[in-house]
């Protein structure tokens, strides 16, 4: 049985195929970094359109270097939600043509459980129980995941994600988007840190989340500096150490509180090779991550969420194109 994932919640074209274990056959995604870098974010209409030109070709790609056409396809998963409606459409569009005049089946994933189960793909005896960080460009949610695959949401940002006050701060900085990237090169050439930024809401009895006024105060600190490549280096450096700081110590606090060891650190932000080292110095848990290229936006988590989805639960194939921008957990 072979399952093609379709990923177009943003800004990446991503197409997977998974054979039956769950286990990637081929993978390719198509980032459009270099169309949005020069606005400093995502301009939906344009990610629309780079999708609508990319995923025929990219198809015919995977589908030839493995000697495969769609007849071989016995399962098409794609994205549903949450994202941006244009590049979602594109996506839903796209696997429900493919599904119906190919007389293939079609599963609809939530993107947020396809990153929260991405360290399965690689991490073969990795189950749940586990505590689940998710820290992408839109979201950031802490939630217990228990052995039947409930999705239990402990907390979540109140406001900006992590993966944003990454990316507004580069814009600040001038460097180009994505932003966590940039900050995470620049943090490693920083020599002598001057800076002092706060934690937020490190404190609080609760697994929420806040970093709009770690932003705001950041922002602050760049308006009143000469933006010198050392000042750059070192402003990077001290917003990184925040974020990480504040993430780990949130997940810890769940992991201690719910007796649960395994964390599982996934979306956007988890390629990120600081708060990598700083989970795996825990003591008294364990931390997962998913491939670093299965970490961003790919199809191969989509294709590897609907397998397991049409294994666990009772879908009923439909052609109705109904993506849910606003989805949730
Ligand atoms: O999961 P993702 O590809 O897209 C969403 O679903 O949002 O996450 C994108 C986010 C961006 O904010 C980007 O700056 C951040 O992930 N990111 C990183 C790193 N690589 C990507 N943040 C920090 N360090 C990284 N190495
Ligand atoms: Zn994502």
């Amino acid at each position: 049985m072979i399952t093609l994932g379709i990923e177009s919640s943003c800004d990446d074209t991503g197409l997977a195929i998974v054979n039956s274990d769950g286990k990637i056959i081929d993978h390719i995604t198509s980032s459009q970094h270099e169309i949005h870098a020069q606005y400093g974010g995502i301009v939906p209409e344009l990610a629309s359109r780079d999708h609508v030109k990319k995923f025929i070709p990219l198809l015919d790609i995977l589908l030839k270097r493995n000697s495969l056409t769609i007849s071989a396809i016995n399962l098409i998963a794609f994205t549903n939600g949450p994202g941006l409606l244009g590049p979602l459409l594109v996506g839903a569009s796209l696997s429900k043509s493919l599904g119906w005049s190919n007389n293939i089946p079609t599963i609809e994933v939530n993107h947020l459980e396809a990153h929260i189960y991405s360290p399965m793909i690689t991490e073969e005896n990795l189950r749940p129980p586990f505590i689940s960080l998710l820290v992408s460009g839109g979201h950031t949610i802490l939630s217990a995941v228990d052995v039947n695959f409930n999705i239990q949401t402990l907390g979540a940002t109140l406001d900006d994600s992590a993966g944003e006050c990454f990316d507004k701060i580069a814009r600040k900085l001038g460097l180009s988007y994505p932003g966590g990237p940039q900050i995470s090169k620049r943090a490693e050439n920083s020599i002598d840190n001057t800076f002092i930024f706060p934690r937020p809401m490190i404190k609080s009895n609760n697994y929420d989340f806040s970093f709009s006024g770690l932003k705001t105060h950041v922002i602050n600190v760049v308006n009143q500096t000469d933006l010198t490549d050392e000042n750059i280096n070192n402003i990077s450096f001290e917003l990184q150490n925040a974020i990480v700081e504040t993430l780990i110590n949130k997940s810890k606090k769940a992991s201690d509180d719910l007796g649960i060891n395994n964390i599982v650190i996934t979306g956007g932000v988890s390629a990120n090779q600081k708060l990598r080292d700083d989970f795996s110095l825990l003591k008294g848990c364990k931390a997962y991550f998913p491939d670093v290229k299965f970490s961003t936006d790919n199809g191969a988590m989509i294709a590897y969420a609907g397998l397991l989805k049409s294994k666990t639960c009772k879908f009923k194939n439909n052609y109705k194109i109904k993506p849910n921008p606003s989805l949730t957990l």
